[in-house]
């Protein structure tokens, strides 16, 4: 399959079941002005919080594969749930075949990392899909690199249907927010931080603040995740391709352009340029 794929490095590849991942490439753009970028949102399968482990595998490796056959020779998972359920397989089944040079990275990792120097109490609180709370990839992680922090996790189904419904702002949704908040400061009241550990959630950010007390603090993940590829692309100068495009970005999204340019205009402050594909 190698010789098939565009050997020339090109975009950086950003990859999400729907619009969370915008919330990753605006802060990774920022962070790294110098690329050239392409996001994809798989918006007509999204959610992949309740799929199985084997559906979010499968769709995850069309969507790199889509994103490779475009040029990109560095993509990063920017949804939690892909990371947590299909970025090991993805890197240690699929990449020696596909292309041992090309890379793919998540989002779990580099916001891991971040904690340690955060939370005062040791107690931390996860909010995320169904599939990425039931992964335990959090805990896992987090305990690999600080065994001392308790971590508890709370599912919150309806928050990525909220948003993908562009009803993010609108006054039906407090009701669920409150809701997962509770349920998580009732099973730890000792939490001090909250990861939102799903990348659709910075975009309920207003609610979220309104309802959590004021000295939890909430943690997105863009600044890091954006930080963390900095670092990397520092130390792997083989991946380490400028464009010339000066930080442009091409949109393409599984289902219809314009409801993606109607709901993606309301996080990203820009005219875009979006196309419609399949993943297969
Ligand atoms: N934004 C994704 C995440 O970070 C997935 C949301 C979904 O499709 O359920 O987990």
């Amino acid at each position: 399959m190698k010789q098939q794929l565009p050997y020339t490095p090109g975009p950086i590849g950003v990859f999400d079941s729907g619009y969370g991942g915008l919330t990753i490439l605006n802060k990774i753009r920022e962070r790294l002005p110098e690329y050239d970028y392409i996001y994809l949102g798989d918006n007509a399968r999204t959610p992949y919080g309740t799929r199985s482990f084997e559906i979010v595998y499968e769709f995850t490796l069309q969507a790199v594969n889509k994103l490779f056959e475009l040029g990109c020779h560095l993509v990063i998972l920017a949804c939690n749930t892909a990371s947590a359920k299909a970025l090991r397989s993805i890197q240690m089944n699929n990449l020696p075949k596909i292309d041992p040079e090309r890379r793919v990275l998540g989002v779990i990792r580099p916001t891991v990392e971040c904690t340690g120097n955060i939370t005062q109490s040791r107690h931390i609180g996860i909010l995320a899909t169904a599939g990425t709370i039931k992964s335990e990839s959090y805990p896992l992680e987090v305990h690999k690199l600080y065994p001392d922090i308790q971590v508890n996790g709370v599912a919150c189904p309806m928050w990525v249907p909220l948003v993908e419904n562009n009803e993010a702002q609108n006054e039906g949704t407090d009701y669920f927010i409150r809701k997962y908040i509770n349920q998580l400061l009732q099973k730890d009241s000792q939490i001090d931080t909250v990861i939102l550990g799903c990348t659709h959630y910075p975009l309920l950010l207003p609610k979220i603040q309104q309802y959590i007390p004021d000295n939890i603090r909430v943690i997105a993940q863009g600044e890091y995740v954006a930080e963390s590829l900095k670092d990397y692309l520092c130390r792997h100068p083989e991946m380490d391709i400028k464009c010339t495009k000066n930080n442009s970005c091409l949109f393409y999204t599984t289902e219809a352009e314009d409801k993606f340019i109607e709901s993606a205009s309301t996080f990203l402050n820009q005219q875009i340029n979006v196309k419609r594909i399949t993943l297969e």
